[in-house]
């Protein structure tokens, strides 16, 4: 039996978590595996519920199951509290710390169905088929962090960036893993020209590429790639780079798959791995069954890959997606003229369908 941790959070988080489990109930029923799902709080819900975004109860549960399932947290309505009970920084920071997190994996593959849906151009975006690995719990985002008043009257803001051979060493390993389960291509991205963490980032892989001549490995410059990756992204096969550069990476690389709805993320690297959409709780949208689910039910086909070693599984789902989107159903933020629009719920009961079908 396999124990799943449900945090659903706020906003779409909440339509789009329950359509992923039927995914994996359908993968359950179909391959005679049984998962067990035991839901908890967290973010603004949590807050609201028991006063803090992440509370221990919800941090207990993760850790007592085999894998975490999340939806999306924040909204407007916890922007203003102290930054320490917000959601990201109250909750999804140190859940990926508390729970060893160190690598995000975000994929990027086209579906050839919805190359029309892609603001670029048909030639530059088919056969995409990238990975980016983001360094998940150092960098700008846990360092400390400070005001001071200054002699003008005004503030300074400070935010420490740092990074150990250590952490780089263990995320790069990862990639360079990755990369040799794939097309044996390393991008290592960086900004060295300006900055010292990233002076001992290429240093480091430029070490560790010893250890992997199996594998081409190439750096590139952070502005150089956010620009690379819509010039020419089928130069890429995997791509690592710290927590920021991978923040802002694969918020563009969204863009290749057609729709940032559809790019599933895991966070693995420590006993319990979390799989979430990467994108956010879309307020504007919430409540209103249009959220599209995709990208949580390619994120439970990660979950069957990367926590269960479910290879077969993970592959039945990604090609249930496929088959949904061939038959032409789209949520509201794919829809084209000549498709058939359908909400959160008719969509999860399509690739339940074509699962149990597959
Ligand atoms: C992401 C998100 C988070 C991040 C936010 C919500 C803190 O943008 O997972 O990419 O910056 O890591
Ligand atoms: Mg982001």
């Amino acid at each position: 039996m396999y124990k799943i941790a449900v945090l659903p959070g706020d906003g779409i988080g909440v339509e789009i978590v329950p359509e992923a489990i039927k995914a994996l109930q359908a993968i359950g029923e179909k391959f005679g595996h049984e998962f067990q799902f035991t839901e908890a709080l967290i973010g603004g819900a949590a807050y609201d519920a028991v006063g803090h975004p992440l509370p221990e109860s919800t941090l207990a549960a993760c850790r007592e199951s085999d894998a975490v399932l999340l939806g999306a947290i924040g909204g407007p309505k916890w922007e203003e509290l102290p930054v320490h009970l917000r959601p990201e920084v109250g909750a999804l920071l140190p859940l990926r710390k508390e729970l060893g997190l160190y690598a995000n994996l975000r994929p990027c593959m086209l579906f050839p169905s919805l190359i029309q849906a892609s603001t670029l151009k048909e030639e530059v975006i088919a056969g995409v088929d990238l990975m980016v690995i983001r360094e998940l719990t150092g960098g700008l985002y846990f360092g400390e962090k400070s005001r001071e008043a200054t002699a003008d009257g005004g503030q300074k803001a400070t935010d420490i960036l740092s990074y150990s051979t250590y952490e780089i060493e263990r995320i790069v390993r990862f990639a360079y893993e990755t990369a040799r389960k794939r097309r044996h291509k390393l991008c290592s991205v960086d900004k060295a020209n300006v900055i010292e963490t990233s002076r001992l980032w290429r240093e480091t892989v430029t070490e560790l590429a010893k250890e992997y001549p199996d594998v081409e490995t190439s750096h590139m410059y952070v502005d150089n790639c956010s620009m690379q990756l819509i010039r020419n992204p089928k130069q890429f096969d995997v791509i690592v780079t710290e927590n920021m550069f991978g923040d802002i990476l694969t918020d563009e690389a969204s863009m290749l798959t057609g729709s940032i709805g559809m790019l599933p993320s895991a966070s693995i690297g420590g006993q319990v791995g979390v799989y979430e959409p990467s994108h956010g709780s879309a307020p504007d949208i919430a409540g209103q069954s249009k959220a599209n689910p995709l990208a949580t039910i390619l994120s439970a086909a990660m979950m069957l890959r990367y926590s269960f070693n479910m290879e077969k599984e993970a592959t039945v789902i990604e090609q249930a997606v496929h088959q949904v989107m061939e038959d032409g159903y789209r949520t509201p933020d794919l829809m084209e003229a000549g498709k058939n629009l359908v909400n959160t719920i008719q969509m999860g009961d399509l690739v339940k369908q074509s699962i149990l079908k597959g």
